[in-house]
């Protein structure tokens, strides 16, 4: 989504800022821009598309100018949401003045009452967007003190901000804010940064210092100093960034996606790394308090948040926690569970999956839990973030930085280690060692199931050669499997913009087969499994009318008949068989979007990390 990135001191800012800009292109943008300052003047370059026409714009102004000597500046790639995505739309945005320039993520919720109020009083706004009217009640208190402007104008606004403002009167500082939208500041030699991803400083340093809700910082190239809105000096100090946070780079492949779908036995090993107790049949996570006040058993009922893709493993989990824990379970779209009062309280535990730890919805869920008493844990996998804070309590998933748009080993292994979640609650609970003993068998078995998954590539690509002329696809799963279905025709839309959708494959006859034509690829998941029989009729009730049916079935498992194109996978737990499930439907997806000549990695209107509700 929006990223920012804004340098204060130690040399020429262009090269830090476009760097920068690079670096958060992976979350998904439609334009960018930029503000220099310096002499008394602000420079704007702004662009629609990608960062490298802003490079372009940028390069043609004169060296020896402004662009080549100034030290302080601020950078944006704005992910549309109040505008379309057109060059005045692009931040940076300005103040009546046109002498303090704003970058901003989030969205100011009451914008539309105030731009009416500034419009009243004489303002001409230059764009559509909520940016521009945070960046005018900004220059309206403007009286030589920046920050007390700032902080009177983010008074008056509802909603959630990350943002950082430059003035023309003064180059040697910027003023930086948040409230819902992360913002980290980076302190170097001779230097200071901000950004909203650590993605975009770990060039020039490790030494960062996470922003709160509530900060304002006043950055200067030798220091940072913060405050709440109510001006009470806030002590913070630097984290050293792990390693992990260092940029990754494609190895040799042709898309992050496809290298992180082939980490996925490495990332799955870490995400299960010391957590899998074969002796007892049980799993250890620390995270979650191993009941050491009684907790796991006294847990009345879960519920898994989430969104997009996690919310596709939050429903795996709902299966494993209903069968190994008996643990009654809901798995919930996190926007929706704020705004329907839900029923939660003190006995039920409350499940954050987010790879980012930054969605806005799954973080409101998780204050809204909160508020309300529940046990609220996080399953989170950068570090460090918002919900990861939040929650206090959680486990982190160690695959490893995601950057591909589309989520592969962050699925895989959420859903390793709810299981893991779900062993741990059952054992807590009812479920026999000896069961214990063959489900934990079973989860330790993923990495090298998903090994075999991966040397199905030809038999994907394969499948995906059938597919690849179709508009239109169906994903058909039952039990543990409906969710893969559901994140099989995810992926493919994601990235190959193919209308696909998961159904549960007992409802495809209750509607949606009207739309199956002659030559209409159906997905269907007929894995080893109690229900398998009443699939492979779904099958057949689709195949009758046309459809070109991909299969995916157990290693040793007679074929689907006539069906286009077969994926298998080990045999092992049906519960546990919707990873190597979801990698094969993985490969597929990729391999069509591929053939389709899509921008895998960088996906049209989507990004990695939503920090708007
Ligand atoms: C965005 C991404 C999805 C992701 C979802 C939830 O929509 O494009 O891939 O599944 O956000 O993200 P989270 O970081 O909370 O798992």
């Amino acid at each position: 989504m929006c990223g920012i990135i804004g340098v204060v001191g130690g040399g020429p800012a262009v090269p830090i800022l476009l760097g920068g800009l690079r670096r958060l292109e992976y979350r998904g943008y439609d334009s960018a821009g930029l503000a220099l300052a310096g002499d008394g003047a602000l420079l704007i370059r702004r662009s629609v598309g990608k960062v490298a026409a802003l490079a372009d714009k940028v390069a043609g102004d004169p060296s020896d100018g402004p662009v080549g000597r100034w030290s302080s500046g601020i950078a944006h790639t704005r992910w549309a949401t109040h505008g379309a995505p057109t060059e005045a739309n692009a931040h940076p945005h300005f103040d009546r003045s046109g002498r303090i320039a704003v970058v901003h993520n989030g969205i100011i919720e009451n914008y539309r009452a105030l731009r009416a109020r500034l419009e009243s009083s004489g303002h001409v706004f230059a764009s559509e967007t909520d940016t521009e009217v945070l960046a005018r009640l900004i220059g309206d208190r403007h009286h030589g003190d920046l920050k007390s402007a700032v902080i009177g104008a983010l008074r008056e606004v509802e909603g959630a901000y990350g943002i950082a403002v430059l003035c023309a009167d003064d180059p040697s500082r910027l003023i930086v804010a948040r409230k819902g939208s992360p913002l980290c500041v980076g302190v170097a030699e001779g230097r200071v940064l901000v950004a909203s991803d650590p993605a975009a400083l770990v060039a020039h340093t490790r030494q960062v210092i996470h922003l709160d809700d509530g900060d304002v910082a006043v950055l200067t190239a030798d220091s940072v100093e913060v405050s709440g809105l109510d001006l009470r000096p806030r002590h913070r100090s630097p984290d050293e960034l792990p390693a992990e946070a260092a940029v990754a780079e494609r190895d040799g492949h042709e898309h992050f996606m496809h290298k992180e779908m082939h980490e996925q036995p490495e990332s799955v090993r870490n995400a299960l790394r010391g957590r899998v107790d074969l002796v007892n049949g049980d799993s250890v996570l620390a995270g979650l308090g191993r009941g050491e006040d009684g907790e796991d058993a006294a847990v009345r009922r879960a519920i898994l948040l989430g969104c997009g893709t996690s919310l596709h493993a939050c429903m795996v989990g709902k299966f494993a926690f209903e069968e190994l824990a008996q643990l009654p379970a809901e798995a919930e779209q996190a926007a929706e569970f704020r705004y329907r009062n839900p029923l939660v309280g003190p006995d039920d535990l409350v499940i954050a999956v987010s790879q980012s730890g930054e969605t806005a919805d799954t973080l409101a869920a998780v204050k809204e839990a909160r508020n309300r008493g529940a046990r609220v844990r996080g399953l989170v996998n950068v570090v460090g973030s918002a919900i990861a804070r939040q929650t206090g309590r959680g486990v982190y998933l160690h695959v490893g930085p995601e950057v591909s748009v589309a989520s592969t080993k962050a699925f895989t292994g959420q859903v390793s280690v709810l299981l893991l979640m779900a062993l741990r609650l059952g054992r807590a609970r009812r479920l026999s060692r000896e069961r214990g003993r063959e489900i934990a068998m079973e989860i330790d078995r993923i990495p090298s199931m998903i090994e075999r998954v991966l040397e199905l590539e030809s038999a994907a690509i394969r499948a995906a050669e059938r597919m690849v002329e179709s508009e239109h696809a169906f994903f058909l799963g039952r039990g543990p499997m409906h969710p893969v279905a559901l994140e099989g025709a995810l992926k493919l839309k994601e990235i190959s913009y193919v209308h696909a959708e998961g159904y549960h494959a007992a409802e495809l006859k209750h509607g949606p087969i009207a739309l199956l034509t002659e030559g209409t690829p159906v997905v269907v998941i007929a894995n080893r499994s109690p229900v398998r029989d009443k699939t492979l009729s779904n099958a057949e009730e689709c195949r009758a009318r046309g459809a070109g049916i991909i299969s995916l079935v157990t290693e040793g498992q007679e074929s689907v008949p006539g069906a286009w194109g077969e994926l298998r996978i080990p045999d092992c737990d049906p519960l546990v068989a919707t990873v190597p499930a979801a990698v094969a439907l993985q490969l597929l997806a990729y391999h069509v979007a591929r053939l389709r000549g899509c921008p895998i990695d960088q996906p049209r209107n989507l990004a990695k990390s939503v920090t708007v509700e």
